[in-house]
């Protein structure tokens, strides 16, 4: 019998296939590909990991399976160029290493995210994928857009100027879209390629998508800035309200861990072949970076 893969291998498989086909593409001599590439490396890859591991659940074929990885890496990655820039976090360090804009400069922090974003849209594109590729495309727009990252994004930074701290209703809202979406879009991805039903990886998704903004909000009360590779105390600083500011440390722990029981108990139709997303749902709430 061949040994299952423990998360930690699909993950580390994930960052290389994903890595090798960001510099098959990003080969210009332009400083804007050599900031797209910088841009891309360095982070945990969960999204393009999900991507890959519900294409596997659902028999896609692989190189059609890491297009799509890869279109959702480069949004993430253009999420969080635009994110640290000045007139938004204005952070100088993310992955351990200078922000874009500090390593070049803000134009092309702009320019690089930019391009992120719509070469995220050629990869969808790919006739590799198939006819259901259509469906990836306009449910990536929603989940990036007006109604998805973007929304979510505006309301975080809506809410450090708000008059009252946020409730958790509407925090909750918040996160759904700054981060939910994204990961939503991930675990469903391979469902839609097949035509499958995606409504149990879209509750395993929901639950680790909140789980996930729990834990980054726990980062940044907990955490060791060498190890998570980004600022941290920011949030409390900047005098917002988390899940961590609302529930407590302790209530925000057990909020999370309830949510990773939700999301394995979620993939439970999927047998044995889910056990590495259900690995990926406790790393979630135990990361320390
Ligand atoms: C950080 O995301 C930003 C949030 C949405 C909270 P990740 O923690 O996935 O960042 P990387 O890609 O691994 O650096
Ligand atoms: C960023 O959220 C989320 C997106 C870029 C969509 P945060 O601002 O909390 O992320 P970090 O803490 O800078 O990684
Ligand atoms: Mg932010
Ligand atoms: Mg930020
Ligand atoms: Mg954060």
């Amino acid at each position: 019998m061949v040994a299952e893969r423990t998360f930690a291998e699909a993950l580390k498989e994930a960052q290389d296939r994903i890595t090798a086909r960001a510099d098959q593409i990003l080969t210009g001599d332009e400083t804007l590909n050599a900031a797209m590439s910088y841009a891309i490396r360095g982070g945990k890859m969960l999204r393009g990991f999900l991507v890959l591991e519900s294409a596997r659940l659902h028999g896609i074929a692989p190189a059609a399976a890491l297009e799509a990885a890869l279109a959702i890496e480069c949004v993430h990655a253009y999420s969080l160029v635009h994110d640290d820039l000045p007139c938004m976090d204005d952070d100088d360090l993310r992955r351990g290493l200078p922000t874009v804009h500090k390593k070049w400069d803000e134009a092309m922090a702009v320019l690089a995210g930019d391009a992120l974003q719509t070469l995220a849209f050629e990869l969808l594109a790919n006739p590799v994928l198939g006819p259901r590729a259509l469906d990836l495309v306009r449910s990536l727009a929603q989940s990036s857009g007006k109604d998805g990252m973007v929304s979510g994004q505006m309301l975080d930074i809506a809410a450090e100027t708000a008059d009252a701290p946020l409730t958790l209703e509407q925090i909750t809202k918040l996160q759904s879209r700054k981060t939910g979406c994204l990961i939503e879009w991930s675990a469903t991805a391979g469902a839609r390629l097949a035509g499958a039903d995606t409504a149990p990886l879209q509750r395993y998704a929901a639950a680790i998508g909140l789980a996930f903004q729990i834990a980054d909000d726990i980062l940044d009360v907990e955490g060791d800035a060498a190890k998570v590779g980004k600022a941290v105390r920011k949030d409390a600083d900047a005098g917002k309200a988390t899940f961590v500011s609302l529930l407590g440390l302790e209530a925000a722990k057990e909020r999370a861990s309830e949510l990773c029981e939700e999301a394995c108990t979620s993939l439970s139709a999927y047998g044995k072949d889910a056990h590495t997303l259900m690995e990926a749902a406790h790393f979630i709430i135990a990361r320390d970076s």
